[in-house]
């Protein structure tokens, strides 16, 4: 259900009255942090004058922040939070207090959403990071709202490989996409990034050179970092005009038969290959379906490959279905070649079951 009840004049977020430069230098705050005024007045023919009061402007509100002399201006987002993790922190408070009072008039589901993520993130922050600092940067753009959330810690990836005797920080991410994936199960239940990347239009988590990319409608990606920090970085970049509400994410992974319960679990199965590979093994197969017994139901996206090999379909849908017969396996986005070997090793394993 989506809740239309508040409407939205993007024109008005954030309480104040935005016209289009306003929106064009929030937009090109990050690409054009040293020529801001010049590009602005380029992109849109207005004088250098109207331009620089505008931004002054933005400053002045606290959305922007510049530092240099005149000449060497630089600017940038504020970081609307920006906190030494002490005793007390309380991720509910810090969305109550700095981040929803400042999200102007955004719909209630996006609201939502971002409420979810924010709370999850940061609390991911206080509970995991070991970090000294954290950051939140909102950035309320026309068409989307950006936030944030930085730390200087160990960095996700590092703890869950040293914790969790991952292989690497490539193997790490591909864990992390299957959810139910936690460094503390006495507290916490792995489901914080699973949902909230999902709820997202883009999401991206890093730490220092590797990053988990998602974007709705075309799955997950693993590629270098936008830029080289210490500990963790996540960037939720949800769109405005989004009909999306938590509840719909929720409901896509919970079944009926089990209350309702986190049962199902999506793998873009890209994630299993290393840069340069094929999925062609065995190990690899396993490597995919890995802790798949947390779950009733595994949905294999085979999106961004073009070919699998025999042994490794074999190994999913033949051997590993025979050992998990209450494990229902579904696919899709699969070429013709992968199609293939897929029908090839599911006509094998119903032969052997004596269903065909
Ligand atoms: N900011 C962070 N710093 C360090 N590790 C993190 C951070 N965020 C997440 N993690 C790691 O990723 C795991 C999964 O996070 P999440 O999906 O929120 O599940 P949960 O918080 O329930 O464990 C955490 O258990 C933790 O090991
Ligand atoms: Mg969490």
């Amino acid at each position: 259900m989506v809740d239309n009840s508040s409407p939205r004049d993007p024109s008005k977020a954030n309480g104040a009255t935005r016209d289009d430069v306003d929106w064009t230098i929030l937009e090109s705050v990050s690409p054009h942090p040293g020529d801001l005024v010049r590009f602005v007045v380029e992109k849109t023919g207005l004088s250098r004058q109207a331009v620089n009061k505008r931004v002054s402007a933005l400053v002045e509100e606290g959305l922007l922040e510049a530092s240099g002399a005149t000449k060497a201006r630089q600017y940038r987002w504020r970081p609307l939070v920006r906190v030494p993790l002490s005793e007390g922190l309380s991720e509910d408070r810090i969305w109550r207090e700095s981040l929803a009072p400042r999200l102007g008039d955004v719909s209630a589901n996006v609201r939502a959403i971002l409420q979810y993520g924010t709370t999850e993130m940061i609390n991911n922050v206080i509970d995991h990071s070991d970090a000294s600092e954290l950051v939140v940067l909102l950035k309320p753009l026309e068409d989307d709202i950006e936030i944030y959330i930085e730390d200087n810690g160990e960095g996700f990836t590092q703890k869950l490989v040293r914790e969790l005797r991952l292989e690497n920080a490539q193997h790490a991410l591909l864990e992390l996409s299957k959810g139910k994936l936690t460094t503390d199960p006495d507290n916490h239940t792995g489901e914080g990034i699973f949902f909230t990347c999902r709820m997202c239009d883009k999401f991206m988590i890093w730490s220092r050179d590797i990053c988990l990319m998602r974007i709705e409608g075309s799955g997950f990606f693993v590629l270098d970092a936008p830029e080289s920090r210490p500990g963790t970085t996540v960037r939720m970049i949800v769109r405005r005009d989004t009909e999306r509400t938590p509840g719909d994410v929720f409901d896509q992974f919970a079944s009926a038969e089990d209350d309702y319960g986190f049962t199902r679990t999506a793998v873009s199965v890209v994630l299993a290959r290393y840069e340069g590979e094929t999925l062609v093994s065995r190990s690899q197969a396993r490597r995919l379906l890995a802790r798949g017994d947390q779950f009733r139901e595994i949905h294999l996206d085979f999106r961004g490959l073009e070919v699998i090999g025999p042994a490794f379909a074999d190994e999913v849908f033949r051997v590993y279905q025979r050992e998990h017969p209450r494990i229902s396996l579904s696919w899709d986005n699969a070429t013709d070649e992968v199609t293939k070997m897929i029908r090839k090793a599911e006509r094998a394993f119903a032969s052997e079951s004596g269903s065909d």
